[in-house]
């Protein structure tokens, strides 16, 4: 900056960001926007990290081992605009020295919202209800006593799967509803918790999704979690239950899932994450216009306040590392 004579760093976003974090950007950086929103090519993510010192990356962008191994010595910093950090190599990016950094704690509890928000939405039918109203305008025929009728939320036992930030936020809303909260999880949360929330831990992912109504997948995708609810797991659910993700797509087998959806063998899905996105399995689409799923495009972390907490994030920790300081949310490999 002018005051200390400093050069600003070269700051590279790769989608727009809401305004407000863009202006900031502008003030404190060189900072080289998006203006059009258009998804960089592995061509221009190429270019960029050859010249810039930081790379803002989102969830579209995959920064592979790859284009970090051609990144130029002066790519200093990945300051991910995510929560999640599996779109980056972070192993290859330690190796060249050049350090990865995310988003934590600002979307916890909008993610959390929109896994209730699923959980209603299949089983109190709102989509395909408010499809009546939208598809075929006039021909509602009236209240019935039989008709659209969903599963009551209160009083179900939800199977939480992976209970950090999120799946905890998770928990404390499903137990205002009058759920009974479980979940499987890397070990036991803390004590003072699991008795607040009044959770079961089971060691079991098995034992917990053959017992649970609503499973919740809240877990980061990592090669230990791809595919955690494989064809055979998945078939332990019972056919009453279902199953909701706004974590990661690929942390389900989507075939497997379709394929039990389709014979019946479980009541529901709730998705807002998919395995190849943004392309969407056809047959999913099937699924949801029959009743049987409901699928969002990846909008958990979707809101105004919570894109604009992310982009702060990205900026303190930006500053930090340009300050000689340890950024907040460094991420290791
Ligand atoms: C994240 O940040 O990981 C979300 O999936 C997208 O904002």
């Amino acid at each position: 900056s002018p005051a200390t004579g400093k050069k600003k760093p070269r700051v590279y976003l790769t989608r727009k960001l809401p305004d407000a974090v863009e202006t900031r950007m502008r003030e404190l950086f060189d900072a080289e926007l998006n203006i059009d929103d258009t998804p960089r090519t592995r061509e221009q993510l190429a270019s960029a990290m050859a010249e810039v010192d930081v790379l803002v990356p989102t969830v579209t962008d995959r920064i592979d081992a790859d284009l970090i191994e051609k990144a130029g010595p002066q790519l200093k910093l990945i300051a991910g605009f995510s929560n999640g950090t599996d779109h980056i190599d972070v192993d290859a990016a330690a190796k060249r020295g050049i350090t990865v950094t995310n988003t934590p704690n600002v979307l916890t509890e909008d993610t959390a919202d929109m896994t209730m928000a699923l959980i209603f939405a299949v089983m109190r039918r709102l989509v395909e209800g408010s499809q009546v109203l939208m598809d075929k305008p006039g021909q509602w025929e009236g209240w019935s006593p039989t008709w659209m009728l969903g599963r009551r939320i209160g009083g179900k036992r939800i199977g939480i799967i992976g209970m950090g930030r999120i799946g905890t936020a998770v928990a404390r809303r499903a137990k205002a509803f009058g759920l009974s909260v479980h979940y499987h999880n890397r070990g036991p949360i803390n004590p003072a918790t699991e008795a607040e929330l009044e959770a079961t831990h089971w060691d079991s992912l098995d034992q917990m999704l053959a017992r649970v109504d609503i499973v919740s997948v809240n877990c980061p995708s990592t090669p230990a979690t791809f595919h955690l609810l494989s064809a055979r797991r998945l078939a332990l659910m019972q056919p009453s239950s279902i199953i909701v993700n706004t974590a990661r797509g690929d942390v389900i087998d989507e075939a497997a899932l379709i394929q039990l959806l389709r014979d019946g063998k479980i009541a529901g899905a709730g998705l807002d994450v998919f395995q190849n996105e943004p392309a969407i399995n056809p047959k999913l689409l099937k699924l949801a216009k029959e009743g049987k799923a409901v699928l969002f495009p990846h909008m958990g972390s979707a809101t105004l306040e919570g894109r604009i907490d992310m982009g702060d994030k990205v900026i303190i920790n930006i500053r930090a590392y340009f300050d000689g300081h340890r950024p907040p949310n460094r991420v290791l490999p």
